[in-house]
């Protein structure tokens, strides 16, 4: 094995703990018969070359002490839900755990980003238990609703195609949709509420549990 991929490993590890952990909340909130709020999971860890480009970018020594250190969403989940309650419901779910450590939240929901990206993201640390030692492992946890995620899909796909050369009157396009899918996610949540009632306890925005 080499040091990259013994580097590797351990965020491999800490990923799969946190992707265990949704897919568990995902199953047995369905079974609570209130439905799922997520809709899929997307794990990844960071590629070896956009591990060195993200390190170059940001004038990051390449060594692992400062990988370690300083890029901190070498393994990334991506949650993707039905209506924005979820996004927080899921999120207090998670951060909640005992052996979960939330290290740091950004919310472009609250506070969209200028270009109108959406999403809930934390930064969280969770105890990998390795033979000899247990390792602290960050994850970035991203939580989107699928309005979000399309958006955030298709304005990446953009990019990529115009090779980040996109004209002002198509970016200011492309923030008026994330405006309209924002008004989208609004209009399903009040359906949502209004069709099956507000608090419902597996999907109330508090996320705290039912006493049963
Ligand atoms: P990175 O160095 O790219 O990780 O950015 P950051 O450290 O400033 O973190 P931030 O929370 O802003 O963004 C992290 C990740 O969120 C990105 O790698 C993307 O996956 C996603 N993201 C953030 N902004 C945008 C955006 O404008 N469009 C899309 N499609 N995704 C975004
Ligand atoms: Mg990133």
């Amino acid at each position: 094995m080499t040091d990259l991929d013994h580097f590797l490993m351990v965020y491999r590890f800490g990923l799969a703990e946190i992707k265990t952990k949704i897919e568990i909340l995902a199953e047995e909130l369905t079974h609570r018969g209130t439905g799922n709020p997520i809709e899929h999971v997307r794990p990844r860890l960071k590629t070896p070359a956009s591990i060195s480009a993200k390190a170059q970018r940001i004038g990051c020594p390449f060594t692992y002490a400062d990988l370690r250190q300083r890029i901190r969403d070498i393994a990334g989940i991506r949650v993707v839900c039905g209506f924005v309650s979820d996004v927080y419901t899921v999120a207090a779910m998670l951060t909640r755990q005992p052996d979960v450590e939330l290290v740091l939240t950004k919310d472009y929901i609250e506070k969209p980003k200028p270009n109108g990206y959406r999403s809930l993201h934390l930064l969280v640390e969770i105890p990998v238990f390795m033979s000899d030692r247990v390792v602290s492992v960050p994850v970035e946890v991203q939580l989107r609703t699928v309005a979000m995620d399309f958006w955030a899909s298709l304005e990446h796909k953009i990019y990529y195609k115009h090779s980040h050369q996109v004209p002002a009157r198509l970016r200011d396009e492309l923030t008026a949709a994330a405006e309209d899918a924002a008004r989208l996610d609004q209009r399903m949540e009040r359906l949502h509420r209004e069709i099956h009632g507000v608090g419902s306890p597996a999907r109330s925005s508090s996320g705290h549990p039912s006493a049963s």
